[in-house]
């Protein structure tokens, strides 16, 4: 019976904030890539499929650019909670590689070869959490950056020679294929298929799995640790205003750079039909 109730027992694994993060980019990157992909294979009969169902090229088009306002937003919040739990909570940045990870990555390979009896104990994000977050931060700021410029193409071209556009669609669609399929088969293999990880959902972690990739943690946790490592309260409140007042100034700015980033140029919204003429071609030119 103590058993059971051990095995059931929950460790607090993931913020409300951090929550709400994961579904604004579950919600956003679904979309993106959904309207996105059969753009990239026109030619395919399934893209031809989707699109229908979605209402038509030009609704596919808006939809995608109103999904990247979210995703764009999203990431914005992102670093503003990152900054408050750096700049003034003090937390410690668990997410950052460190030379240990790369320890921790060689311990596992010995002993999926058999040549360790016992797996590494892992902190609270392990080397393979960390490398896929990371390669989430990186995809993001390349479709962002690649995505702008296919929005505003004449506008790029006042900064930047012509052969960027041609350049940022094909890396726009080569990124986008890359992070679907890592989606696909490494995250969807790690929290679904190796074993049930709800945890971004549900906030908590139960025993077992954190034994098994969260060994440090766990100990650090049944050992009195806090979760949230920070300041202390008191000392918080203070330095809170401070940075309210200067996130609350930042993200304005922001909002409103994007909004002109995202209305500045209407060149690449219309899709224009497909013109076809008739030439004429006089008798005398063609008879020799
Ligand atoms: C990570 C999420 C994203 C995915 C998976 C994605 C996917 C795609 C794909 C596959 C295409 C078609 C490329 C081609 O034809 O070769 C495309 C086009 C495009 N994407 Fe994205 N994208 C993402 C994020 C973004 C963001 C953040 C923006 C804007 C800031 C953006 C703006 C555009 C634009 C303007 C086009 C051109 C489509 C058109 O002409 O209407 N995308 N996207």
């Amino acid at each position: 019976m103590a058993d059971k109730t051990e095995k059931q027992q929950q460790f607090p694994r993931f913020r409300l904030m951090a929550r709400i993060e994961h579904i604004v980019l579950l919600v956003s990157f679904t979309v993106l890539s959904i309207t996105g992909l059969p753009q990239k294979y026109i030619e395919a009969p399934f893209s031809e499929t989707m699109i229908g169902w979605m209402g038509g090229i030009e609704a596919v088009r808006m939809i995608h650019r109103y999904a990247a306002f979210m995703l764009v937003t999203g990431s914005a919040f992102h670093l503003f909670t990152g900054a408050y739990r750096s700049l003034v909570k003090k937390e410690r940045m668990r997410i950052m590689l460190r030379l240990s990870d790369a320890r921790d990555l060689w311990d596992t390979i010995r002993h999926n070869l058999g040549f360790l009896p016992e797996p590494p104990k892992m902190p609270k994000f392990n080397f393979g959490e960390k490398i896929e977050y990371w390669a989430v931060i990186w995809g993001t700021a390349v479709m962002v950056i690649t995505g702008f410029m296919l929005w505003n193409p004449i506008a790029t071209t006042f900064i930047l020679p012509g052969q960027i556009i041609p350049a940022a669609l094909a890396a726009h669609g080569g990124e986008a294929v890359l992070a679907v399929l890592s989606i696909l088969i490494w995250h969807m293999y790690n929290v679904l298929l190796k074993h049930r990880n709800f945890s971004i959902f549900t906030g908590s972690l139960p025993r077992h799995q954190m034994e098994e990739e969260h060994g440090l943690e766990l100990e650090r946790l049944e050992t009195g640790g806090d979760p949230w490592p920070g300041m202390s309260l008191p000392v918080l409140q203070k330095r809170r205003r401070n940075f309210l007042i200067i996130s609350v100034i930042l993200s304005s700015l922001i909002m409103a750079v994007l909004v002109w980033l995202f209305t500045f140029e209407q060149t690449a919204i219309t899709t224009i039909p497909r013109v076809t003429r008739e030439v004429f071609v006089p008798l005398a030119t063609a008879v020799p």
